[in-house]
């Protein structure tokens, strides 16, 4: 089946929702309809996404500035917007070098928008599940050297893997194959009330019976469980709003970049 052939205009998908909440134009009237009542359930989920995306812009300007990293493995990409890790990064350092990698057949249909990057680096785009770390490695080694540092992006993307076991041996077989001085930028929903994070249990369980992929939220210590055997970065494991920014309010969403001794 080609990516347009997969794709369903009769049900919500993640990513075109996300893109509606970001305010882009690629998404259908069920994504956006999805979206508006989800919207209902959870007022600040519009925040969030923008919340995320600036996370995205301010870790990987430290990654490519401060950490000099030059290779970016973004998991769970989503649709083009604006500050793209290519863009970001290769604003910093033209020869940095970019794998994207997601699941959807739309986020598919417009790789090519994300395929611009500067001559001297280079961008691929890579069609496969997360839940197939393995093979997301092999197609990455055709692009990026894995014997020097990576930074692994994962936003937005283990709260896709229901089975908190599952997604943990994902990213520890990601940060196994790379080497010491790589970086994994997380960032993931939660109901954790101190983030207002409330608001996502109706939201979330309106979204599984009515969208897909099916999500869920996590804790803390979940979180935190990701990022073990690598040191965490200051300011730690903070709402993604918050993470090296000083914000008006915080976000249900926790953001964190951790670096492997
Ligand atoms: C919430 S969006 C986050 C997009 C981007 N990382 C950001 O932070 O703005 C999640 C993305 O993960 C993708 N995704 C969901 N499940 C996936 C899976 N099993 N494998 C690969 N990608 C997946 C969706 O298609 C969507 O584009």
């Amino acid at each position: 089946m080609t990516g347009t052939e997969r794709i369903r205009t009769d049900i919500a998908h993640n990513a075109r929702v996300w893109n509606y909440w970001l305010g882009g134009k690629d998404n259908y009237p069920v994504d956006r309809a999805v979206g508006d009542r989800v919207t209902r359930f959870h007022p600040g989920i519009g925040e969030v996404a923008r919340a995320d995306r600036a996370f995205l812009g301010r870790a990987v300007t430290y990654l490519a500035a401060e950490a000099g990293v030059r290779q970016f493995l973004d998991i769970g990409t989503g649709l083009p917007t604006a500050d793209n890790t290519h863009e970001v990064a290769q604003r910093i350092a033209p020869d940095a070098r970019i794998v994207y990698v997601d699941n959807d057949p739309i986020v598919l249909t417009h790789a090519r928008a994300l395929l611009t990057g500067a001559p001297e680096g280079v961008t691929e785009y890579v069609d496969a599940d997360v839940r197939e770390p393995l093979r997301i490695l092999e197609a990455a080694a055709r692009t990026l050297d894995l014997t020097r540092p990576v930074a692994v992006m994962m936003l937005g993307i283990l709260n896709f893997v229901l089975d908190t076991d599952e997604a943990r041996s994902i990213v520890r077989t990601l940060m196994d194959a790379v080497p010491s001085g790589s970086h994994l930028a997380l960032t993931h929903p939660t109901l954790e009330p101190e983030l207002g994070g409330e608001g996502n249990v109706a939201a979330m369980a309106f979204w599984n019976e009515n969208a897909t992929p099916p999500i869920t939220a996590r804790g803390r210590a979940e979180f935190a469980s990701f990022l073990d055997g690598l040191d965490v970065l200051e300011p730690g494991i903070v709402s993604c709003a918050s993470w090296r920014f000083a914000p008006a309010s915080e976000v249900a969403q926790f953001g964190a970049v951790g670096r492997k001794p």
